[in-house]
């Protein structure tokens, strides 16, 4: 197994599912699912927004931490629909996930507002899980690392080594994602150590070696031994297996296979 300096960090993207009572039941599921690995591995859940108040109630004094999905980058004002990062703050949110791609595809997220989005978040201390990945005609016409480095470049515009130390990046193929086509653990690591060469370029080694780079895309129990495995891979952004209780706790626990 590969020297893992850097703690290992899941999170479970729930997207747009779990009404509130859903999200609770999940939610305590995790927080006595993971007791076990507490200290291994930090854990993240990120229920929809109307789901985080209760959430942070059942979590409240455990391991496991909480995400949100999205923010704006403003504090407070006429954003109808939109939630700022002193409100998550607030109910307790540690970690917000920004540029999922389906915050690219569908809502027209751009680079520039994934980095007033993190930088935003920073300003406030919360940590950015800042989201990049290349879709399936770009990776087939060669192009993945010229559109990561774009992305990763756009994405962290403004954002001092400091605050780098505070930031997750998620490293999702489009392609991969819900597809249940995952990237191979080589795949992978081949485009992490591209962004971890791309961070010690912009950041120094020192910071490049300490921030975390997870990946995602159809992660599930019987693959993320293999991923965890690679050098920098560092955890992973889950998404439709984080909706039940028992795949997720059990990608939690992949050192317990005493594989990884
Ligand atoms: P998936 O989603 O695990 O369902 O592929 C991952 C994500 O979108 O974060």
């Amino acid at each position: 197994m590969a020297d893992r300096k850097r703690l290992p960090i899941i999170a479970g993207n729930w997207k747009m599912n779990k009404t509130l009572s859903e999200a609770r039941h999940l939610a305590l599921e995790v927080k006595n699912g993971t007791l076990a690995v507490a200290d291994q591995v930090e854990v993240v859940i990120c229920p929809p927004f109307t789901a985080l108040a209760g959430v942070a109630e059942v979590i409240k004094g455990s391991n496991v931490k909480l995400g949100a999905q999205n923010c704006h980058w403003e504090n407070s004002g006429a954003f109808t629909g939109e939630i700022s990062p002193i409100m998550l703050k607030e109910i307790g949110c540690e970690y917000v996930i920004v540029g999922h791609s389906e915050r690219r595809q569908y809502f027209g997220e751009t680079d520039e507002m994934v980095a007033k989005k993190a930088k935003a978040l920073l300003g406030h201390g919360l940590r950015p899980i800042i989201c990049v990945g290349e879709r399936l005609e770009q990776r087939e016409q060669g192009m993945t690392k010229d559109v990561i480095r774009s992305q990763v470049i756009g994405s962290l515009k403004g954002i001092e080594s400091e605050e780098m130390l505070q930031t997750v990046i998620a490293y999702e193929p489009v392609w991969a994602i819900g597809t249940g086509k995952t990237a191979s653990p080589e795949q992978a690591q081949e485009v992490h150590a591209f962004i971890r060469n791309l961070l010690s370029d912009m950041y120094g080694l020192e910071v490049a070696l300490k921030v975390r780079i997870q990946y995602g895309g159809s992660v599930k129990p019987s693959n993320i031994a293999a991923l965890m495995a690679e050098a920098d891979i560092d955890g992973a952004l889950v998404g439709g297996a984080s909706l039940d209780g028992t795949s997720f706790v059990e990608i939690v626990s992949f050192k317990s296979k005493g594989n990884a």
